[in-house]
């Protein structure tokens, strides 16, 4: 059996540098190892109206917003299905059948969620939809049989809740679905990117994000506006670098050669920490740096997005293509779910022949 990807995210936004460190430079990656089978990468509508339900057209304008993201990138839709969850109708009927699987106390007790409705203020009038988007979920997952879920750790419980539903699935109905791992960031930095802030995430109500398709301008004032260490005052200071947003955001976007690049006068990230923490390199100097880094990484992306900005009726068009390709496979998994279920009635000659036997004596 092979191996196979899938991941996604909500149309909620465009995607900024969080999901870029979290997931995408990774899918990316992956897409172009040639190790994996196949690789569908889903635009969650569907789970994104379970807490934006009066909100339909912020996800509707969000979804060419994402795929221009993907496909600026580096996702390639001849390697890679690119798909939108709410045209794969099979999803729901999956999910509908998990439901048996799961009980109420274990989605209350997914962390996820937990944090989730607290950051909703959704305490006391929780979505049906949203408290059982987990199970969900498990079906995008499961549908498509993947065996690899590359996401950022906040994902974990996510997957976790999948594996269970898969394991007490084949243990009630046989050997049927594929049990997933998660492929977390690979360094600590990339696992949770702060906003520019320093505060623990970056998300657009806060207004802490680099988005991916953010102007020169804009990333030069979000990086020289950047949180580092509050008593790091004059240059001479000895600076912090834990907790030092610039310092986070070099530890998962600097590589070796950008020091020859930029900043010859340091050869490696640990000198320039070193020099940092002993104070005599000012915040200025480190974050024009940043930016230069940032800057060599985003100018690409950016370019692509403009010429694919140029045909959006051709990205359309590869989301159709790819809605239709994942509908195919999802059907092939909930043919298999049904027969193992015991409800695919019409496709089981032998029943017909077995109920006619026990009603004729
Ligand atoms: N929950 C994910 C997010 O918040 C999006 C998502 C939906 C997803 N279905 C998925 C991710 C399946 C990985 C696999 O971004």
């Amino acid at each position: 059996m092979g191996k196979i990807i899938l991941t996604g995210d909500r149309p909620t936004g465009r995607l900024h540098l969080g999901h870029f460190v979290g997931s995408l430079r990774r899918r990316v990656e992956l897409q172009n190892s040639g190790i994996f089978d196949k690789i569908f990468i889903m635009i969650a509508d569907a789970q994104a109206l379970t807490d934006n339900a009066d909100n339909p057209e912020k996800i509707r304008q969000n979804i060419i917003e994402v795929s221009l993201d993907y496909l600026a990138c580096g996702i390639d839709p001849s390697k890679s299905t690119i798909f939108i969850q709410s045209q794969v109708a099979e999803l729901c009927e999956l999910a509908f059948y998990y439901m048996n699987l799961v009980t109420v106390s274990r989605l209350q007790r997914n962390p996820t969620v937990k944090t989730e409705i607290q950051m909703r203020n959704f305490e006391t009038s929780i979505p049906v939809g949203f408290f059982t988007y987990p199970i969900s979920q498990a079906s995008d997952i499961t549908a498509f049989r993947a065996t690899t879920v590359p996401a950022g750790e906040d994902q974990q419980p996510m997957i976790e809740q999948a594996r269970e539903i898969v394991r007490r699935f084949n243990g009630i109905y046989g050997d049927t679905l594929v049990e997933p791992e998660i492929l977390l960031p690979d360094n600590a930095a990339c696992m949770r990117l702060p906003g520019t802030d320093g505060k623990a995430k970056m998300s657009k109500s806060l207004g802490n994000c680099i988005y991916l398709s953010d102007s020169s301008e804009e990333v030069r004032k979000r990086v020289m506006s950047m949180y580092t260490d509050p008593d790091h005052i004059r240059v001479e200071d000895p600076g912090k670098v834990e907790g030092n947003t610039v310092f986070t955001y070099l530890d998962a976007f600097c590589r070796p050669e950008y020091f020859a690049q930029y900043w010859p006068d340091y050869s490696s990230l640990d000198e320039l920490k070193a020099h940092y923490m002993r104070g005599g390199l000012g915040d200025v100097k480190v974050k024009k740096f940043l930016f230069a880094i940032l800057e060599e990484m985003l100018t690409p992306i950016r370019e692509r997005r403009k010429e694919w900005e140029k045909d959006i009726p051709a990205v359309f068009d590869i989301l159709k293509r790819g809605s239709e390709a994942a509908r195919e496979v999802a059907a092939g998994t909930l043919a298999d779910v049904r027969r193992a279920m015991r409800i695919d009635y019409f496709d089981d000659a032998e029943l017909i022949a077995e109920q006619s036997r026990k009603f004729q004596g």
